[in-house]
């Protein structure tokens, strides 16, 4: 299986200890507060297992997909709601738990979108971050590794729906997507 991997980007190690550490931040940073956290599936599935499990204050957790149109390419900027929260979130303070931040429009969309439901406060946590793709300017509030322009998986990112159960990040072999 491992035959598909260029080199490993960030071991399991790294990353459950980078987790600890988020999750320590977000615990003193919403001492007191109701915070919900949202899952943006399915890319956030790992990260938000680990995550929930290392913020020590009480937290609920509900979830959201979405689909952005035009990879490759170029992308429109549309982005489209697949599945949506449970409940409302009028006054509650939430937190978007997402893979990874890459062009910005997913999280972008997001953010505007629960803060147009009365959110009280809406931040964001990704687990990593390709800054040199951003078209619009933002950044996660929490983030785990800022990693170079190269293709992912692992850690619950995905190639055609492949290789989200590695727990580490590895970097694709390039024929695997170019065959
Ligand atoms: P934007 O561009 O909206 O993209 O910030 C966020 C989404 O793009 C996907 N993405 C990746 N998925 N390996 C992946 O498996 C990658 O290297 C990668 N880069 C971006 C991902 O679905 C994320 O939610
Ligand atoms: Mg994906």
């Amino acid at each position: 299986m491992e035959q598909v991997i260029d080199r490993i980007l960030l071991s399991e190690e790294e990353l459950q200890a980078k987790v600890k550490e988020l999750g320590a931040q977000i615990s003193a940073d919403y001492e007191g507060k109701d915070l919900l956290v949202v899952g943006i599936l399915k890319g956030a599935l790992v990260f938000m297992a680990d995550l929930i499990r290392a913020i020590k204050i009480p937290v609920t957790i509900d979830f959201m997909a979405v689909s952005s149109y035009g990879q490759g390419a170029k992308s429109s900027g549309a982005v489209r709601i697949l599945k949506d929260l449970d409940k409302a979130v009028e006054d509650r303070h939430i937190l978007i738990v997402e893979d990874i931040v890459d062009t910005g429009l997913t999280l972008n969309y997001l953010i505007d979108n629960l803060k147009s439901r009365g959110a009280a406060s809406v931040k964001t946590c990704t687990i990593l971050d390709k800054p040199n793709r951003r078209t619009i300017p933002i950044e996660p509030d929490y983030n785990g590794f800022t990693i170079p322009d190269e293709f992912v998986v692992g850690y619950g990112l995905d190639y055609a729906e492949k290789y989200r159960h590695f727990p580490f990040v590895a970097v694709l072999k390039r024929e695997v997507y170019e065959s």
